[in-house]
């Protein structure tokens, strides 16, 4: 009653972390589409898919929680690129610290998932958008090219899923 998991997923990668979470550990998995009033929880894990560095739907939620003292707060990322890398961490936080409050951001424990891509079931707004991505991450010099950079391009047009439900268990271990 006091703890919920919220997701957003555009494919579905989030959504079975959080629906893992939510068998895990008997709390309520829902999208942040249907949240109503997210000051009611004491305890809020939100999980959200990256795109183009934003966690989806996680600026637009947060942003209503107003007390936050006594609450305890997860956010969780699930991206293509490789969350043990540590330059794509930091790439993550630091976009993640343009999306919410300094002092949720200073609060929540943050973790870092790896999700999946089917180039097939993409939009053609998110197929345009990766082949922009990809031309230009082409042109980046090898030596540039980050974790973010060589995921995208080893994925490009191609179905993979790196969803590992195992990576659940320091977040689980925290509740
Ligand atoms: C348009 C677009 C932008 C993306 N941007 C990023 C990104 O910035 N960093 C990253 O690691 N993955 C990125 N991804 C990959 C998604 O984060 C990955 O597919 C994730 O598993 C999607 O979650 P979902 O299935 O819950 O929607 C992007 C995917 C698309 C289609």
């Amino acid at each position: 009653m006091n703890e919920i998991i919220i997701y957003g997923s555009y494919y579905g990668t989030t959504k079975k972390y959080a629906e893992e979470l939510s068998s895990k550990t008997g709390i309520k998995a829902c999208s942040y589409k249907d949240i109503k009033d997210i000051n009611a929880y004491k305890t809020i894990i939100y999980l959200g898919g990256l795109y183009a560095g934003g966690v989806e739907g996680m600026k637009k939620t947060l942003k209503d929680l107003t007390d936050i003292s006594n609450k305890k707060i997860i956010i969780a990322t699930v991206g293509l690129a490789d969350p043990n890398d540590k330059g794509n961490i930091d790439q993550i936080k630091s976009k993640m610290r343009s999306q919410i409050s300094p002092d949720i951001y200073e609060k929540a424990e943050i973790f870092h998932l790896r999700g999946g891509i089917d180039y097939s079931k993409l939009s053609f707004l998110h197929k345009t958008m990766m082949n922009m991505v990809y031309k230009k991450a082409l042109s980046v010099p090898e030596e540039e090219k980050t974790a973010e950079i060589r995921a995208m391009i080893e994925t490009y047009n191609k179905q993979v899923d790196f969803v590992d439900l195992n990576s659940l268990d320091p977040i689980i271990n925290s509740l």
